[in-house]
């Protein structure tokens, strides 16, 4: 059995279910030392105990909701004094959901979860990866980040995307999920360009189309019953399984050809464009300005 991974310390959040648990499955089967981090308490328990079972790595499981920026600050402080080293940080954990839902902070939680959290957690861990160098971050974005107008600098808390708050739109769930996946990839290259030459790599991920995961169980209507037909005939051919999107997470964390590379977007073992509006400086960096004055982080 290979264990190449052994030493190497490995956080995943949303590692309970879908691509995340089959990542931290992989990488525990090659040795890693995984720290799971999700909100699916069973969930997460269960993912943490079949990697004990099966060895030759370990995984501890810490319930956290990314979304919510104490509970974040908490997660850092206590991985920082239970670990010496983080060698791959995984930031995965995402959502879809048509009903407009708050943070206990009050940010609009696609943005919150996907963006914010990541955000505020890989600043506050900087340090322990800066000194396990060769250290990677991996950002889980989306070709969603495709599939839109952008960010609203006016609106970037989504107060305007639902036409009425107390009702659920996929409409304006597309939208939000566009936005904090282009979020995502903003963040990316900032941080990647911030990192150069310190041993600290930053890249990201589209996982595919319609993987067959749980995330899009909140939608609603026509949405759903067309996942539902996508999810199945895609499986039959094994093209949008959990397990195949699972390879590219773990390739950018294990591949030593990768060691070096920093900046860049994978989809399915290989280098992928992003979209013009991705790789535009002006609005990564005010999103960055922005994100350092709602989490207190990043700012130097
Ligand atoms: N599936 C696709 O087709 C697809 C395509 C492109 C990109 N992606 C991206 O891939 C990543 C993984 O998605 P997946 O499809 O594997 O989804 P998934 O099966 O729903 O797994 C995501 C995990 O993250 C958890 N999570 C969500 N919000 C959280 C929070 N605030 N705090 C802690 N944990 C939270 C989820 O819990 P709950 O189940 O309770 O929400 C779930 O356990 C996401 O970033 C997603 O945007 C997915």
């Amino acid at each position: 059995m290979t264990a190449e991974m052994q030493g190497k310390v490995v956080l995943i959040t949303g590692g309970a279910r879908g691509m995340g648990r089959e990542t931290a499955l992989e990488l525990g089967r090659r040795g890693a030392e995984l720290i799971i981090v999700d909100w699916e308490g069973e969930a997460g328990t269960r993912t943490r105990d079949a990697i004990n079972a099966a060895g030759p790595g370990h995984a501890v499981f810490r319930y956290c909701d990314l979304s919510s920026l104490d509970e974040v600050r908490a997660l850092a402080d206590w991985v920082e004094a239970n670990y010496t080293r983080l060698d791959v940080l995984i930031a995965n954990a995402g959502i879809t959901d048509p009903v407009r839902r708050v943070s206990v902070d009050g940010f609009e939680m696609h943005l919150a979860t996907c963006h914010l959290g990541h955000f505020l957690l890989t600043n506050r861990l900087l340090s322990l990866l800066n000194a396990s160098a060769p250290s990677r971050v991996i950002i889980i974005s989306s070709d969603a980040h495709k599939a839109g107008d952008g960010l609203d600098f006016d609106d970037l808390n989504n107060e305007k995307l639902w036409p009425d708050p107390a009702k659920p739109s996929n409409s304006a769930a597309f939208k939000a999920y566009h936005r904090a996946k282009l979020c995502n990839l903003y963040f990316m290259y900032e941080l990647a360009e911030r990192l150069a030459g310190t041993g600290v790599t930053v890249n990201a991920i589209s996982p595919g189309y319609f993987v067959n995961t749980s995330i899009y169980r909140n939608m609603r209507g026509l949405f759903k019953v067309g996942a539902k037909l996508v999810f199945g005939i895609g499986s039959l051919f094994g093209l949008n399984t959990p397990e195949r999107s699972a390879r590219t997470y773990v390739m950018l964390a294990t591949d030593p050809a990768l060691e070096n590379v920093t900046g860049g977007y994978f989809e399915h073992g290989k280098p992928k464009e992003t979209s013009e509006l991705a790789k535009a400086v002006e609005p990564r960096e005010r999103l960055w300005a922005w994100s350092v004055e709602q989490t207190g982080v990043g700012g130097d």
